[in-house]
């Protein structure tokens, strides 16, 4: 089977990107990560990439008059690695619906672009879900894998799995056991992107048997 040509756009540390990485080196899934794409260029994702000699794309959104022209630039550079799915992993950045078109795969008949949210969606979206579930003083949260539509954290729901907070958790232990299940679920929605096993029927993603 031909490997799933993956693009990740990342802002921050990239932990996610590097779970992403090694699941495709090792052969858990069958994809591979054609370029790295950072809006900052000191985000420490672009290290992890250049340490397996991904490709890195960086273009930094202060220097564009606006969304548009630095969606351009990005389109400009990334095309020529032909990626089949754009993966958002702590990318901080809206994207406009014209980038969400461009990025449609026409051959798999799905949106382009998917992201993860470590929250249970539709509660908490925006930049904080952890902190913004642990202040609210939740007993679960979850991590969320979702398409990007022109929303905020509104897309289709590909795969969610929930965990609990305990009475001692502090934020970062609460976060820390929301990144381990971060780090298995977003390979898994790779896979299923690259087996042809997701079907938007109105809202709902269904996951096909193989
Ligand atoms: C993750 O918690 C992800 O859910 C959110 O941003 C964070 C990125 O972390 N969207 P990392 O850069 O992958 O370590």
């Amino acid at each position: 089977m031909n490997k799933l040509r993956v693009a990740v756009f990342v802002s921050g540390s990239g932990t996610n990107l590097q779970s992403i990485i090694d699941h495709c080196e090792n052969q858990k899934i069958d994809a591979e990560v054609i370029a790295v794409v950072s809006n900052k260029s000191t985000a420490y994702a672009l290290e992890r990439a250049k340490r397996h000699n991904i490709p890195t794309i960086v273009v930094e959104s202060k220097k564009f008059k606006d969304r548009r022209e630095h969606e351009a630039e990005i389109i400009k550079q990334l095309d020529i690695y032909k990626p089949e799915l754009i993966v958002f992993a702590g990318y901080m950045r809206l994207v406009t619906p014209e980038f969400i078109r461009h990025c449609y795969n026409k051959e798999k008949n799905l949106p382009g672009i998917i992201n993860i949210h470590p929250a249970l969606l539709p509660s908490f979206p925006g930049t904080d879900g952890y902190g913004d579930a642990f202040k609210y003083g939740v007993k679960y949260s979850g991590i969320s894998i979702h398409f990007i539509d022109e929303g905020v954290d509104t897309g289709p729901i590909i795969l969610q799995q929930t965990f609990p907070r305990y009475d001692s958790d502090t934020l970062e232990e609460f976060r820390e056991r929301g990144l381990k299940i971060e780090h298995k679920l977003y390979p898994m929605a790779i896979q299923l992107y690259a087996h042809n096993r997701l079907k938007i029927e109105g809202r709902y993603v269904k996951i096909l048997e193989e």
